[in-house]
């Protein structure tokens, strides 16, 4: 394993330095280009359809949800999806949906890429066989853009991206949520990388 994993590790462990438990999720986070595109999506779909923006700095695609664990469990959950292997791979964000149950308004991809599901499907069998327990409901990828949307008919040229924003996906992290006065606050507290092909085809 590189290095800087294990170091991520012993940053999180300082930073564990009050309560008791510790609110935590897998997630992919975009960055850059991708991130200033789906800042601009949930600016524009502000406006358009009422309710919430996501805060700039929150935007990310959550892989796998763990709700609240003991802090004492943290250096055991980062050794055990040490383990994990990925490939890198791009997520292709095409088209916004509406979600009512939840009332939010969403990024997502018409075609979700085998490499995240694979490497959902493998953290998930890591994260059973260490005994942790997680949301186990489908994993439907999704970026969450505006929260608290009135039912809404989105336009057509909304739903289905006329340009679509190509996000290279090469690692994958886990993040604190917290409360602050003013909203939640996701801060990473672990890092993983994905092999990309090239780094495959350079070892043979
Ligand atoms: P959402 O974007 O659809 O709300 C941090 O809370 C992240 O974990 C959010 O992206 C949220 O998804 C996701 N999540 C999944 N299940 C959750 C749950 N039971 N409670 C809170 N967040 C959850």
């Amino acid at each position: 394993m590189p290095d800087y994993q294990n170091k991520e590790c012993g940053r999180l462990r300082q930073r564990q330095t009050s309560g008791r438990s510790v609110r935590v999720f897998f997630a992919i986070w975009p960055k850059d280009a991708v991130w200033r595109k789906l800042c601009g999506l949930s600016e524009k779909l502000e406006l358009v359809c009422g309710g919430r923006r996501t805060r700039a700095e929150s935007i990310h695609l959550t892989l796998i949800f763990l709700g609240e664990i003991g802090t004492s469990q943290l250096d055991a959950l980062c050794l055990a999806v040490n383990t994990v292997k990925g490939r890198a791979f791009n997520f292709i964000v095409d088209g916004i949906c509406y979600w009512k149950f939840n009332r939010v308004v969403y990024a997502g991809a018409g075609e979700v890429p085998l490499e995240l599901f694979n490497l959902v499907g493998s953290l998930k069998d890591t994260l059973s066989a260490n005994g942790f327990s997680f949301d186990h409901r489908a994993f439907t990828p999704h970026i969450t853009l505006v929260r608290k949307v009135q039912p809404h008919v989105l336009p057509k040229s909304l739903k289905s991206l006329s340009e679509p924003i190509v996000w290279p996906v090469s690692e994958w992290i886990l993040v604190k949520s917290e409360q602050a006065s003013d909203g939640l606050v996701y801060t990473p507290i672990g890092r993983w990388p994905l092999v990309s092909d090239s780094k495959i085809n350079a070892a043979f």
